[in-house]
């Protein structure tokens, strides 16, 4: 199979360092090999979430698993809860607080806007919530929210908080311990570079203590978050068998990430924004998300003549190169351009050359602004 340069906002391409650990004879969970190696993924980890004061997590499940097992844990029939939404992952969190019987309340953001503070901050004095669910950035509109400030508000009003940071952490500065939030989530594949697969969890002492004196039992095996607690101190017990390749290339993705430096990766991204941002002004495309809330890891534009699907599928045959489309509606007037990972500025230069040329060379041109994305609502 040949290599494709991956684009697409996750998963992200693998290093040659991590592909040659996933072909390595299979590692039994059991055995003092995969303790030892597994123990060093969790340190990792909390190099990477800036965690030294909270419980760090690292288990098999993608990043929807960590979305839901944030709800199921820390939610209870009943509780008022408030999601705030700017795109199809902040929906997802609405349904699945839906689906685990919260009276689910939500703040919409429409058109690519930010969730702003001050409405949070006033919806939070008009009614009480028990949490409050935050995505970093939103894969779908690649809108990056203001979360240090939204956290900052649930703080204030005493609501625990979670952040969904699956499409932002390794890529966007964050410091857990700085940050105050409960809970923050990532997932193996996006900015960390590791092959789809495990999720990684930080929480907060704070969520320990609610999940442990909540009166309903957390209605979850697997999502439990208090029944993985003694095995990320203490891999030798068993719950579930681990994905231990997917954690083994975790692992070498996460050392590569630190001999490169954590703050060298934020600032790797940076530039990384900058150009395709500067590359899509020089298209003269229209931004999906508001000027100062676009993210690093992802860019989205809207193209006219709903012809995404050809300016992508020619990109990919011609050039080896894969972005992706816009989810569900606006799957045929939205383009999406990953930049995470491994990539380097120089790598991402010459893909971005080759996409201006097949717009140009199909005739794309600037869309429309669509206010309202209907794709949201899945
Ligand atoms: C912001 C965000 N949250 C959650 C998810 C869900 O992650 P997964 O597809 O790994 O389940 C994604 C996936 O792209 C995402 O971008």
């Amino acid at each position: 199979m040949e290599d494709k340069l991956l684009l697409i906002p996750g998963p992200t391409n693998l290093s040659p360092r991590v592909r040659e650990v996933m072909a390595r004879p299979q590692l039994p969970h059991v055995g003092s090999e995969f303790y030892s190696m597994f123990k060093e993924t969790v340190g990792l980890a909390r190099y990477v979430f800036k965690n030294a004061k909270g419980v760090q997590y690292v288990f098999t499940g993608s990043g929807t698993i960590g979305m839901e097992s944030s709800v199921v844990s820390l939610v209870s029939h009943g509780d008022r809860t408030l999601t705030l939404m700017n795109g199809y992952f902040g929906h997802r969190m609405l349904m699945l607080n839906q689906v685990h019987g919260a009276k689910a309340g939500s703040l919409e953001f429409e058109g690519g806007r930010a969730a702003d503070p001050d409405s949070l901050r006033k919806e939070l004095r008009k009614n009480s919530h028990s949490v409050v669910f935050i995505t970093h950035v939103d894969t779908s509109s690649s809108v990056m929210n203001p979360v240090a400030e939204l956290v900052d508000e649930c703080n204030r009003a005493g609501v625990l908080s979670v952040v969904d940071s699956v499409c932002a952490i390794g890529g966007v500065p964050l410091d857990f311990d700085k940050l105050g939030a409960d809970i923050v989530f990532t997932a193996s594949q996006k900015a960390l570079a590791g092959a789809p697969g495990a999720v990684l969890i930080a929480v907060s002492q704070r969520a320990i203590d609610h999940m442990e004196k909540r009166k309903a039992p957390i209605e979850s095996y697997y999502m439990n978050l208090l029944r993985w607690k003694p095995i990320m101190e203490d891999p030798r017990m068993y719950l579930a068998t681990p994905a231990t390749q997917v954690i083994t290339a975790l692992r070498e993705a996460m050392l590569e990430l630190k001999e490169e430096g954590i703050e060298n990766r934020w600032a790797r991204h940076k530039k990384l924004g900058e150009l395709t941002r500067s590359r899509v002004e020089g298209w003269g495309q229209r931004f999906v998300a508001e000027d100062r809330h676009r993210a690093d890891t992802v860019t989205s534009f809207w193209v006219a003549k709903e012809n995404a699907g050809e300016v992508q599928g020619t990109l990919e045959r011609e050039h080896g190169i894969m972005i992706a489309r816009g989810l569900y509606d606006d799957k045929d007037k939205m383009l999406r351009v990953g930049h995470f990972g491994i990539l380097s500025v120089d790598q991402l230069r010459g893909a971005l050359d080759s996409l201006g040329e097949v717009m140009k060379q199909l005739g794309t041109v600037p869309g429309d602004v669509h206010v309202s994305s209907a794709s949201m609502k899945r």
